[in-house]
């Protein structure tokens, strides 16, 4: 137990050792991640199959979910970490508190003040966006500064200028749907099942990008993204060509969605001098926008962060990287933070 000996004022301690929880939708996450990065374990389990015939995460069944998984999956990671779940080697608990479902977050964040008081150490909400930012870190402690990260996932799309770990700036955002919200809401007009971006990234590599004709959206001078038009394109589209095939119509929605995302990239590129672009969140598997962000880096001579799709969608590493770097630098929450459902990454900056 090696924070309790220290914890006596609230910047006195030292965590060289942290444990990160993770619950702000459907994943139920736990990770040991050391002061150097290594991640020491990561347990991720998924509510997914609950949620699928709704064609969406459904709050409540999350929430429920949460509520028998998180015990177990804690004591998964912390055998994994080869410690003793019952008296851990644990300097500090780092939790997601916002943004995500209420119902969810309150799961974690309970758990994780009540780990906190009974092993004598430090605990720290964390938002889960700046999470995404450190997932690049966890693969590449070293990596060089300013990054222009891309998070793209299914509630959140946005261009982050990360200028130093836990240093950021929102530079433009989705102003109607994220991207991954944009391809569940496709692949449900399409039949294709929840979740979407999977499948229809999986189609899209047989079919023809030039098959449907779609619009392209937000040509302006800034680095907004939007993606509601795409998705009434593709209804309007598909309903006047029936006889486009589904890998075209894929394709085609896929190259619509990836010009839009690079097309801003180099816009943003052009404005920031960067050392590095990342690619991060749920959509961050996908394969023409690897294909494409890494291209963009060899044009531009930077270096290019394709996390392993482990480290794209939701875990608790990322969270526990971000909770070390808040933990040093803003010292511990008071016991009694709270949940915020709506918090924005912005108000970090
Ligand atoms: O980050 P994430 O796991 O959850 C949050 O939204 O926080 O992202 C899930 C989203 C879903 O919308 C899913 O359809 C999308 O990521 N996604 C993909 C791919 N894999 C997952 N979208 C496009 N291509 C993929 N290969
Ligand atoms: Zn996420």
């Amino acid at each position: 137990m090696g924070g309790s000996q220290r914890h006596r004022d609230p910047y006195d301690f030292i965590v060289t050792v942290i444990l990160g929880i993770e619950t702000s939708c459907d994943e139920t996450a736990a990770a040991v991640v050391d002061d150097t990065l290594r991640v020491r374990s990561s347990v991720v389990e998924s509510s997914l199959d609950l949620h699928r015939d709704f064609g969406g995460v459904v709050p409540e069944l999350a929430g429920r979910a949460h509520l028998t998984t998180m015990t177990p999956v804690v004591e998964r990671a912390l055998v994994q970490a080869g410690l003793d779940p019952l008296a851990p080697a644990i300097d500090g608990v780092a939790v997601t508190s916002g943004p995500g479902l209420i119902g969810s977050l309150l799961v974690g964040v309970s758990a994780a003040k009540a780990y906190a008081v009974a092993w004598g150490v430090p605990v720290v909400g964390v938002n889960h966006l700046e999470g995404h930012l450190f997932a690049p870190l966890l693969e590449t402690p070293d990596l060089a500064w300013p990054v222009l990260t891309i998070l793209v996932s299914g509630g959140h799309s946005m261009f982050v200028l990360h200028e130093s770990p836990g240093v950021h700036r929102v530079l433009g955002e989705t102003i109607d749907d994220a991207a991954g919200e944009a391809y569940d809401k496709v692949a449900r007009w399409l039949g294709l099942g929840y979740p979407g971006g999977p499948v229809i990234d999986r189609l899209a590599q047989r079919g023809d990008g030039n098959g449907l004709r779609l619009p392209v959206s937000m040509t302006g001078p800034d680095v907004d993204l939007s993606f509601s038009g795409l998705k009434t394109a593709v209804v309007r589209a598909t309903e006047k060509h029936p006889e486009v095939s589904m890998e075209d119509v894929a394709a085609s929605f896929q190259r619509a969605v990836c010009e839009q995302i690079l097309r801003k990239a180099r816009r943003a590129l052009d404005d920031y001098d960067v050392a590095g672009i990342a690619l991060a969140g749920g959509v961050a598997a996908n394969s023409a926008l690897r294909a494409g962000v890494s291209a963009l880096a060899e044009e531009r001579d930077i270096e290019c962060h394709l996390p392993t799709l482990a480290m794209c969608t939701d875990n608790a590493a990322m969270i526990a990287a971000a909770g070390l770097y808040r933990l040093q630098h803003d010292g511990p929450g008071r016991l009694d933070f709270a949940a915020d459902p709506n918090w924005s990454l912005a108000s970090l900056s």
